[in-house]
């Protein structure tokens, strides 16, 4: 079955920004950033999505139409119609592959949303002190039973809209769902600005401190340029394949990349300030926006209103990225003749089952370091190394292959009947030369 085109360049942009735009935006960046010591990493973050990350956006989109098939499908198609082997039909199943561990554990922290909602819309942050606050975020992460249903909760959301056929339905949910997001956020950093501490969050956010740069944050920071970006990982190049041919791809990706910045840094304006105003460490790590908002919206008039509102979107936030995480699977399983039902309740099913490990993680096993032996993985859970291995280490990598291909290939000709003649000549130089050597240097440093 040959799959239906999206209706408009609108549609696909807003299939992108759905993707792009989720927990790595809202939940992730926020705690890394706090992690990794502010400014200097936000700036590398900042240079890694345009330096690398747009480049690699507009080649995944780019080899998505040409071949118009899965990830796995279209690598090989394209590979082979250049007369190279199909052995970089890889490149989608390790994409293929990310995209299935990363889904595994993004359903799992999905899922706390739903618990946050029935606490915010029951009146639960009134007033809420901050280690209150904390102690409600620690007592949700120690009961696995809860951890387990929200995640089987959300896992079940995501194959339904999956199954069903992914252009159905996100196109008018994501129309919706963006701007109210967007101005969701903007009252949020509004509120920050009263705290006393905006100053504070601008000064952390914005002034680098290159001394607190590692060689490690510098891969976290282009793991994430990737994560955020739903680069690597098959969901933009299987959104490709649905592209009509007139829609101007470098155009387009910049536009997703720009939403996707902003709610970023918006999340960040509107955290940090309240992170600064009530003591809280910005390291507390995978738990800072669950821990932090409540207390902001604890104190706020209407406070009730917008926290459930707040993860209501963050949730529909999540399902639009995790349904296109599903994507290349099911798209893979649809070619080889499996249904679309049955394709999406299968990977579904057995992303749930991996993410159960992930549950696990965070309570029962939250001693277990599986890799331990290697300074690097040192207290690292299982939910931290697919996390680790996804972004920083598969993504980057798929990207660098990705980068080699279009840019040393892949004929110019035939990458030039895709992209924009005006953009073709500098998107090709920085494929070539800049996002190659810029991975390896990256990875270089973080083995020596
Ligand atoms: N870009 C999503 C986010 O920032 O939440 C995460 C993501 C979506 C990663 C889709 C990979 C993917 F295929």
């Amino acid at each position: 079955m040959t799959p239906a085109l999206w209706s408009s360049r609108f549609a696909f942009i807003m299939a992108a920004v759905g993707s792009a735009v989720g927990l790595g935006n809202i939940w992730k960046f926020p705690y890394i950033t706090g992690q990794n010591g502010g400014g200097a990493f936000v700036l590398v973050y900042l240079l890694c999505i345009a330096i690398i990350g747009i480049p690699i956006m507009m080649s995944e989109v780019m080899l998505g139409r040409r071949g118009g098939k899965s990830p796995i499908g279209t690598m090989g198609a394209v590979a082979v119609a250049e007369g190279r082997s199909r052995g970089w039909a890889g490149i989608g199943i390790m994409a293929t592959l990310a995209a299935f561990l990363i889904l595994s554990f993004y359903s799992v922290i999905a899922g706390w949303t739903m618990p946050y909602i029935v606490e915010a819309a029951s009146g639960g942050f009134a007033g809420i002190a901050a280690e209150d606050s904390g102690a409600l975020f620690g007592g949700l992460l120690a009961s696995p039973g809860q951890l387990l249903l929200w995640h089987s909760v959300f896992m079940g959301l995501t194959v339904l809209v999956s199954a069903g056929g992914v252009k159905h339905g996100l196109e008018r949910a994501v129309t919706w769902l963006m701007p109210a997001l967007f101005v969701l956020l903007l009252i949020l950093v509004g509120y920050a600005m009263t705290t006393g501490h905006f100053g504070e969050a601008l000064v952390f956010l914005f002034r680098p401190d290159f001394s607190s740069l590692t060689a490690e944050s510098i891969l976290v920071a282009l793991g994430h340029a990737f994560f955020t970006l739903s680069l690597a990982s098959g969901a933009m190049m299987a959104y490709g394949a649905y592209l009509k041919k007139e829609v101007s791809i470098a155009r387009t990706s910049f536009t997703v990349a720009i939403m996707d910045v902003c709610v970023a840094l918006l999340a960040g304006l509107a955290i940090f300030p309240i992170v600064f105003a009530h003591g809280l460490q910005p390291g507390e790590g995978p738990g800072l926006i669950f821990v932090t908002l409540p207390v902001a919206f604890g104190q706020m008039p209407g406070g009730g209103f917008f926290a459930t509102l707040f993860f209501v979107l963050l949730l529909f936030a999540a399902w639009t990225s995790s349904i296109s995480m599903l994507e290349s699977l099911v798209s893979f399983l649809n070619e080889k003749g499996v249904s679309r039902v049955k394709a999406a309740v299968g990977g579904g099913l057995a992303a749930w089952l991996v993410g159960i490990t992930t549950v696990l993680s965070l309570n029962l096993w939250s001693d277990f370091a599986p890799l331990a032996m290697f300074d690097r993985f040192e207290g690292k859970t299982l939910f931290d190394l697919y996390d680790y291995f996804t972004a920083n280490i598969m993504m980057p990598l798929g990207a660098l292959l990705t980068a080699i291909f279009v840019g040393w290939v892949m004929k110019p000709a035939h990458s030039a009947a895709e992209l924009d003649g005006q953009w073709h000549p500098l998107w090709h130089a920085v494929v070539r030369y800049v996002t190659p050597i810029g991975v390896l240097i990256i990875f270089y440093f973080n083995l020596s």
